[in-house]
């Protein structure tokens, strides 16, 4: 019984990195086929299953461009570092405007260690909660990013959910409050 045990494991093992193998994407092609070492070359950016990132960046000038499925970059989209005011969509080729959750979080300079970063959802909404990443402070926001007075908490000790519906908080269930006083 244990044998048997022991060949069904090693058989879906074997037939699970099967369905791991896959030939290479365009994208993984076109990014493979640069050469190492290549200063200032533009090498694509492909996702975990192989396809092209909605946006592409060329790493050695900061500059960034949406593309569609193929690659191919969707007209009047490229613009320098920092200065971008579209979000290339995960929809093959729309673009939509920054919302000011996305354009608050990347007026944010690279570089200054301790800065306060807004997270945004993927929609480009704040996150209800937000958290100073350097100092572990986190507190409740509402749609505006603007925080909601009194919910600011140290690290490991806040003892409320900050909701998704704008502005509302509630106290954590008591399970949630014992992982709190553990
Ligand atoms: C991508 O854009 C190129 C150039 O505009 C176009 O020829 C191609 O058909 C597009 N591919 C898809 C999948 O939309
Ligand atoms: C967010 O909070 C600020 C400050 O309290 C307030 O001025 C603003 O109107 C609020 N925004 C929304 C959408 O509730």
């Amino acid at each position: 019984m244990a044998i048997l045990t022991i060949i069904l494991l090693v058989s879906t093992a074997f037939a699970l990195g099967d369905t791991m193998i896959r030939p290479k994407t365009p994208c993984e092609v076109a990014r493979d086929a640069v050469p190492h070492g290549l200063v200032g070359a533009y090498i694509p950016t492909c996702d975990a299953a192989g396809q092209y990132t909605p946006e592409q960046c060329w790493g050695s000038t900061g500059y960034c461009w949406c593309v569609n499925s193929s690659g191919q970059k969707i007209p009047g989209t490229e613009t320098p570092p920092g200065t971008a005011r579209i979000i290339c969509s995960t929809q093959n080729g729309a673009i939509r405007p920054k919302t000011p959750c996305e354009d608050a979080r990347d007026a944010v300079p690279h570089g200054p260690i301790g800065a306060y970063i807004p997270t945004c959802d993927a929609a480009g909404q704040y996150t209800p909660k937000q958290c100073w990443g350097s100092t572990g402070y986190c507190w409740c926001v509402n749609s505006s990013g603007q925080k909601i007075p009194g919910t600011e908490s140290p690290p490991g000790t806040a003892r409320i959910i900050c909701s998704t519906q704008n502005g509302m908080i509630r106290p954590k269930t008591p399970v949630r409050l014992l992982e709190i006083l553990r």
